[in-house]
């Protein structure tokens, strides 16, 4: 295997688990960030965010003298072969991608790219982006090639690791195939393709995912309806090996930093191209109507008005195992409870206090006995693994009505009725069938 030089710009979720990766596949790498604190930090083998593997990846790689972290972009690319740009390409005006990060980046570093080197973006841009970049970059003798990133946050590490695919395109044959081979040891299947169509693959992988949440987060509305269970519908239609049993869990709706933004992405693209993405719309509104109709849950759990009324939120992750808040349906559930009166507290095991951009009316605490204190209702709405262990007889103990709407279905509800409450779930028959084989 070829050993490279690697430079990556951007040391956030994708840019440090990029960099930690590829150093521990045996390359040399300078990890940039324009914080200088959080660079420090790095630089001490400190990683800030939460993510399993990582620290000891990151350590590892201290140690071996093949990752190293930089202030500024300018510091990492001096005679780097290979670029990778893993900067935030956040959600800007009317949802289109803000790509001003990249184009910063571009400005900044295309003097010093050394001759031939090929510059890989990571980050999720908008078809036509790898072609703006070179255009940016000015420089014909750097290729700029598109490699889009598939990790999910809380498994990163092992996402990167074990890909299910890499994808990798460029309109030049032999610089594709060169980052492809920085991949070579993870023998994984490789499209390699235009850097358009790996753009696009990104957005299409990413949308249908937000898609096929929404089409689950209806089918369970209908379950509801019609007496059926989604656990066993999900369970019959997930052994089809078209369809598969993977992301098919009901929830409060789909979030974080990628579904969302891309479908909004993809969405505005299309509205530009006139092209009406009737299906892409449709899942993006059936998942606000998920978030409403677990506000609906809670209010007719308490009597039909949440006004005044205390609810204790347990979970306020957009899903379990990661500390991020963005973009969380939790969070819009809450805001959506605050603004009909509720009277909130939440609890999170990976957020131990408030934070900024959370609803003023919501109240954080590292106790999870104090969500249930005096509580109308509880409402799980991320599925940390922990709440099925907290002492539930306690918890009824502590609040004024005994009910749990479970919107991830994590709960064993045998437990928690022994002991009292109601849980009232998504898509759910009220009863399980009793008959077993
Ligand atoms: C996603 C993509 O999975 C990943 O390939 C891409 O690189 C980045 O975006 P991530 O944002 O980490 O990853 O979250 P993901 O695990 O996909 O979950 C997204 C949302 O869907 C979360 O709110 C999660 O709770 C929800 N979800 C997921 C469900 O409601 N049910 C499921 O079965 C799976």
């Amino acid at each position: 295997m070829f050993v490279r030089r690697i430079a990556v710009i951007g040391s956030g979720y994708v840019g440090l688990t990029t960099g930690a990766c590829l150093a521990s596949l045996g390359h040399r790498v300078v990890c940039a960030d324009v914080d200088e604190r959080k660079v420090a930090r790095l630089s001490g083998g400190e990683v800030p965010i939460l993510e399993p593997g990582l620290p000891d990846l990151v350590a590892q790689g201290l140690a071996a003298g093949r990752l190293k972290f930089v202030v500024g972009a300018a510091a990492a690319v001096a005679d780097a072969e290979v670029v990778f740009l893993c900067v935030p390409t956040p959600m800007g005006a009317g949802g289109a991608a803000d790509l001003s990060a990249v184009e910063a980046v571009a400005a900044e570093v295309h003097a010093l790219l050394p001759a031939g080197c090929v510059v890989v973006n990571k980050s999720t841009v908008p078809v036509g982006t790898a072609a703006r970049t070179a255009q940016l970059l000015g420089r014909p003798d750097v290729a700029v090639v598109s490699n889009p990133e598939f990790l999910r946050e809380g498994s990163a590490v092992e996402d990167f690791l074990n890909p299910d695919r890499i994808v990798v395109g460029c309109d030049a044959q032999d610089a594709a195939e060169r980052v492809a081979a920085l991949y070579a040891r993870l023998g994984a299947p490789t499209v390699l393709t235009d850097a358009a169509s790996a753009e696009m693959v990104k957005y299409a992988a990413n949308c249908f995912l937000a898609m096929k949440l929404s089409y689950v987060n209806a089918i369970a509305e209908l379950c509801e309806r019609f007496g059926a269970d989604v656990l066993d519908v999900t369970e019959g239609i997930g052994y089809d090996r078209r369809i598969g049993q993977a992301f098919l869990q009901p929830g409060p709706g789909w979030g974080g930093s990628c579904l969302p933004k891309d479908t909004h992405a993809l969405l505005q693209v299309c509205a530009a191209a006139d092209f009406d993405f009737s299906l892409l719309q449709a899942s993006l509104d059936t998942n606000t109507h998920q978030q409403h109709r677990m506000v609906a849950k809670v209010r007719d759990a308490v009597g039909g008005s949440l006004a005044g009324q205390r609810i204790g939120l347990l979970g306020l992750t957009f899903k379990a195992g990661t500390d991020d808040l963005r973009d969380s349906p939790a969070l819009t559930v809450a805001a959506l409870l605050a603004a009909e009166g509720a009277d909130l507290i939440g609890y999170d095991p990976g957020v131990p206090a408030a934070v900024p951009g959370m609803t003023d009316d919501l109240q954080v605490t590292d106790d999870p006995l104090k969500v249930a204190s005096g509580a109308a209702a509880l409402v799980v709405l991320t599925e940390w693994p922990e709440f099925r262990l907290l002492d539930w007889g306690q918890l009824a103990e502590l609040v004024q009505r005994r009910v749990v709407i479970d919107t991830r279905n994590l709960l064993d509800a045998d437990v928690l009725r022994r002991v009292g409450f109601e849980v009232r779930g998504i898509g759910r028959r009220a009863t399980r069938a009793l008959t077993t084989f």
